[in-house]
């Protein structure tokens, strides 16, 4: 059993309450003990618990600590980048779903060694930004044998993996939309099922009907997967409300949300998944995350990494667009991306520092968590543990 304490921790974000001059223990992949570093004022004449050996001690310098982020919406399986689309956008063009089709050709070109050595670049690009977990999901394959590669390239690298054959209708089904879900929920569901967690839709006016994405979700549901949601990203939809119906664990976008939806989902199980990234890449406007939060709703914050809409895998850079443009304060920004993406994973080992969760840690070079908003663009990750491993570092 190797035991690694990490001692003089200036601030520690556990999401079950903040704590200064603080020590973490990681034994065996795990957090077991959480406490005053030595000598701290917490410690003196207090009767706490004495700190316990170890045979690795991190002097984190007064610097701060959080959970390692949790990145629960990423389509890191595709072929080609559209660079040109962007450029275009940002001199005024419109961002519509349709661009996909062009990265599902790239996609399909690509060979499984290419499309591997690509999502392990961003698995690693990630970790050096903090992200200890990151959810994927298909969507740029449209047929069978493709979609299921990317499936099966996506369970090489992480646990949460999601099948979203309905991401677009591709061009060979055009004007055949309702074939095309035939095949979603048919050959390609038994071809991609025993590689997938959960089953996604993208539920919006140019891709999915609100009856086509009900016939999605219910067939993934009959075959054990668990259902979560695009929707409301180009306008306000249907969405939501049959993502909270059918129980998902997330709906995700939500930038044109109507009051009855942030109702509903204030009153359902159901997180919403802020995308800033997104917003910031189509010029769209910023939904209002006060707004959610005042209400009650459970706001997750992910980076939505794709080639379209938005192409960064920064978390910081995530949190600092919440911060300024949605309106959450640091604290909950952070929360969000950690305990909140693990919400929308419907994960309870992860997000959170304490006893018996997994020791994925994000060690910062700043004194508090608040300089993630506060110096957007600077790499402030000086050191990742995920399962209790040094997995990245500074320098
Ligand atoms: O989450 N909304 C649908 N899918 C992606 C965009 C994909 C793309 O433009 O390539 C999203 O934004
Ligand atoms: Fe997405």
């Amino acid at each position: 059993m190797t035991a690694t304490l990490i001692t003089n921790i200036g601030e520690l974000t556990t999401n079950v309450g903040a704590l200064r001059d603080a020590t973490v223990l990681i034994e065996d992949g795990l957090i077991s003990w959480v406490g005053p570093s030595a000598g701290s004022a917490a410690e003196s004449g207090s009767g706490s618990p004495p700190m316990p050996a170890a045979d690795e001690i991190v002097d984190a310098g007064g610097r701060a600590v959080i959970p390692g982020f949790v990145d629960s919406h990423s389509h890191i399986v595709f072929g080609g980048d559209r660079a040109a689309e962007f450029e275009a956008r940002m001199a005024g063009q419109k961002y519509a779903a349709g661009g996909i089709r062009s990265t599902v050709a790239a996609t399909r070109e690509a060979s499984d060694d290419e499309l591997r050595a690509r999502v392990r670049g961003f698995v690693d690009e990630m970790l050096a930004q903090g992200t200890t977990t990151v959810e994927m999901k298909s969507g740029y394959g449209l047929d069978v044998e493709t979609e299921q590669r990317l499936v099966r390239l996506a369970a090489e690298v992480t646990e949460e993996v999601t099948y979203l054959g309905a991401h677009v209708v591709p061009v060979e089904y055009a004007d055949r939309g309702d074939d095309y879900v035939d095949l979603v929920v048919g050959e390609m569901l038994d071809a991609c099922a025993p590689h997938a967690k959960w089953i996604d839709v993208f539920c919006e006016t140019g891709a999915f009907s609100i009856t086509q994405s009900r016939r999605v979700l219910e067939a993934g549901i009959a075959r054990g997967l668990k259902p979560r949601v695009h929707a409301s990203q180009l306008g306000p939809g249907d969405g939501v409300q049959l993502a909270i119906e059918l129980g998902a664990a997330s709906v995700d976008h939500g930038t044109y949300l109507t009051d009855d939806d942030v109702a509903a989902l204030a009153a359902s199980d159901t997180v919403l998944t802020l995308l800033p990234g997104v917003e910031f890449s189509t010029r769209q406007p910023y939904p209002d995350a006060r707004r959610l939060i005042d209400a009650g709703v459970t706001v997750a914050i992910a980076c939505d990494t794709n080639p379209g809409s938005s192409f960064t895998s920064s978390m910081p850079f995530c949190i600092a667009l919440a911060v300024r443009e949605m309106g959450m304060t640091p604290a909950e920004a952070v929360w969000a991306a950690t305990a909140g993406g693990a919400a929308a994973l419907q994960r309870s080992d992860i997000g959170v520092i304490a006893p018996g969760r997994r020791a994925d840690l994000v060690l910062l070079d700043a004194p508090t968590h608040v300089h993630l908003a506060y110096r957007p663009g600077v790499p402030l990750v000086q050191r990742v543990w995920k399962d209790g491993v040094s997995v990245w570092r500074k320098g």
